[in-house]
């Protein structure tokens, strides 16, 4: 059994990567700037779903994000992934950010091959692995360049494939194709779901945009402004494969007509303006109070 294919036995025999988010609130900040960014969010998400959450900037996307990940900690509630509580980061948990975290100096197969060497794995059954993995994010024939030599999505697809190559339980993505071009973030968009067909592991995956979340997810989650609630839970049952022209079908039109009520409503309801940084989901520990300052 290749890699891919026991990865995929893993998701799907196992029914591994069910998300159990139970009255969850986090507080960040200190003294007193402390203020909560989630409040009471309770969220179950099901083995292999792949939910997109949608909300407005500032809203907790990131933060929720974390505390799956294991960097934040709930200051209320429990995130628990199978039963287990979420007590820090694992490579169970697998994250891709906007922007990439490959090593510069490292070939793209050594790159992917990475979280096997810290497993122990031997050289030429992570290589064998590795490789797979590069082919199943298109990049087959790349795999002895490096990052630097790549374009943005193609250094986005090493990411994917360096995290998947953990089999991970959960895939967590923080608005990964935010910085590509339009056209590159729809090639993506049609990459990670083939990828998926493949994987079926759980995604949670944080977007502004509401054509990626309707186009990628079973299920949105929309949330209030902060502190960052659950304001709707959409099931999107649009048959798979799916294909760019759902993107003007008009069942589609009409839940994305939903969503845009449902953000502007938020965004007319907003009236401070956000002080603070963006969150990385690796937690607050990030952004230095020296930041904070001076984006105040
Ligand atoms: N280091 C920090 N300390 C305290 N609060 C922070 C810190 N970083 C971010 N925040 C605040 O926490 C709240 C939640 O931030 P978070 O980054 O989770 O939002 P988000 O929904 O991911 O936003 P975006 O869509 O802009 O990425 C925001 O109001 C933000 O200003
Ligand atoms: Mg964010």
């Amino acid at each position: 059994m290749n890699a891919v294919n026991q990865s995929s036995a893993l998701a799907r025999e196992a029914g591994v990567g069910a998300i159990a988010v139970d009255a969850v609130s986090i507080a960040l900040g200190q003294g007193a700037d402390r203020f909560e960014a989630v409040q009471k969010l309770n969220l179950d998400i099901p083995s292999g779903q792949f939910v997109c959450l949608l909300g407005p900037s500032g809203c907790g996307k990131s933060t929720l994000l974390g505390a799956i990940a294991g960097h934040i900690r709930a200051t209320q509630g429990s995130v628990t992934l199978d039963g287990e509580p979420i007590k820090g980061p694992h490579p169970d948990r697998g994250l891709v950010f906007q922007h990439h975290t490959l090593f510069p100096w490292k070939k793209i197969i050594d790159n992917v091959a990475f979280g096997l060497k810290m497993k122990g794995v031997g050289k030429a059954e992570r290589r064998r692995r590795a490789l797979e993995l590069v082919k199943l994010v298109g990049l087959g024939g790349f795999e002895n360049r490096y990052p630097a030599q790549l374009s943005g999505g193609m250094q986005q697809r090493v990411e994917i494939a360096r995290v998947l190559i953990n089999h991970p339980r959960v895939l967590l993505m923080d608005e990964p194709f935010g910085a590509l071009d339009a056209l590159t973030r729809n090639m993506m968009q049609e990459l990670l779901l083939d990828v998926w067909e493949k994987i079926r592991t759980t995604v949670v995956f944080v977007t502004h945009d509401i054509d990626e979340a309707l186009f990628l997810a079973d299920r949105v989650i929309v949330m209030t402004h902060r502190p960052g609630r659950l304001l709707a839970d959409i099931p999107i049952d649009f048959p798979r494969p799916r294909h760019r022209e759902l993107l003007t079908a008009p069942e589609f039109v009409a839940i994305k007509r939903q969503c845009l009520h449902l953000l502007h409503g938020e965004h007319a309801q907003f009236k401070q303006p956000d002080p603070l940084e963006r969150l990385s989901p690796l937690g607050p520990s990030l952004i230095t109070e020296t930041q904070i300052h001076l984006s105040q």
